[in-house]
């Protein structure tokens, strides 16, 4: 390793001059599911608990059109990942089909917190009733890194990867919705990527979301450089590509 490198290794351990972006595998899960914790400590989802977390990515790296994507530094483990799907309505489907699986940590976090019913049972009404969007459309439901690894270029790394892998799905567009209030810089990273604000809607009582769009993904601004025209469709993250995260602009999907 140079030692340009070594200097500047991040205490973590954590390389952030060089990162691999790569397709999730299901021995990712448990790390994603500890990155998940720490980068949402108070979201509703983390208090559902680690096995509700574990079961929905593997639904997620089990679903035909899902895109789970990791970072990870040379010799140190996963630092970050991203997680969405193509037709949201027919991965959401799929989440109610699986409902049982997730019964048993509802239940046991509900046991722990029956305060969180009402948030349980508004998740339900959303899952059941997904809103609807045209075809060749991308959900991006979540994008996390490690804390101590964050401002070093991993997030904007792993979302134009997301990017190009939608892209290689025939997607059209891109979606996600963010916390509107007390999340300026969240906000700011999805307009620096490129996101369009298209509306500002309320979640549940006092909590005011941010919906934001890329509509043309098919314009090459988005992906740096064309998809490697050499991988099949759908075969997103197949081979992972290595980048400096301050200058990532390569992508194989
Ligand atoms: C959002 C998140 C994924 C960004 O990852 P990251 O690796 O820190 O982001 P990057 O280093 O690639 O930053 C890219 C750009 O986003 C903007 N940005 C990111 N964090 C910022 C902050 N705290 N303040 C201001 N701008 C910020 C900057 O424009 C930055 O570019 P710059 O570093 O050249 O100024 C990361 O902060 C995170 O995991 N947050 C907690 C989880 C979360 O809220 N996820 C999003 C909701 S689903």
């Amino acid at each position: 390793m140079s030692q340009a490198m070594s200097l500047n290794r991040h205490p973590s351990g954590i390389s952030h001059t060089t990162a691999m972006v790569r397709k999730a595998t299901p021995a990712d899960v448990s790390e994603i599911v500890a990155i998940h914790e720490k980068a949402f400590s108070n979201f509703f989802a983390t208090r559902l608990g680690p096995a509700f977390l574990r079961k929905y990515y593997r639904l997620v790296l089990s679903y035909n059109a899902g895109i789970m994507l990791v970072s990870e530094g040379r010799d140190a483990g996963v630092s970050g990942f991203v997680c969405g799907f193509m037709d949201p309505v027919t991965f959401y489907r799929l989440m109610w089909h699986g409902k049982l699986g997730f019964a048993l940590p509802v239940i046991s976090a509900l046991l722990r917190r029956p305060s969180l019913i009402h948030r349980v049972v508004s998740a339900i009404q959303r899952i059941q009733t997904p809103l609807e969007w045209p075809a060749r459309t991308c959900e991006l439901s979540s994008i996390a890194v490690e804390p101590e690894a964050s401002h070093n270029g991993l997030g904007n790394a792993l979302i134009r990867a997301f990017l190009a892998c939608a892209r290689s799905m025939n997607a059209r567009r891109v979606y996600l919705t963010t916390d509107a209030d007390g999340n300026e810089d969240v906000n700011e990273f999805y307009r620096g990527v490129g996101f369009q604000h298209t509306r500002r809607f309320l979640q549940r009582e006092s909590r005011w979301m941010n919906e934001y769009v890329i509509n043309d993904l098919e314009a090459d601004r988005f992906c740096g450089t064309k998809v490697s025209s050499g991988h099949a469709e759908g075969e997103c993250g197949d081979s992972s590509t290595e980048f400096s995260t301050r200058h990532a602009r390569r992508w194989v999907c």
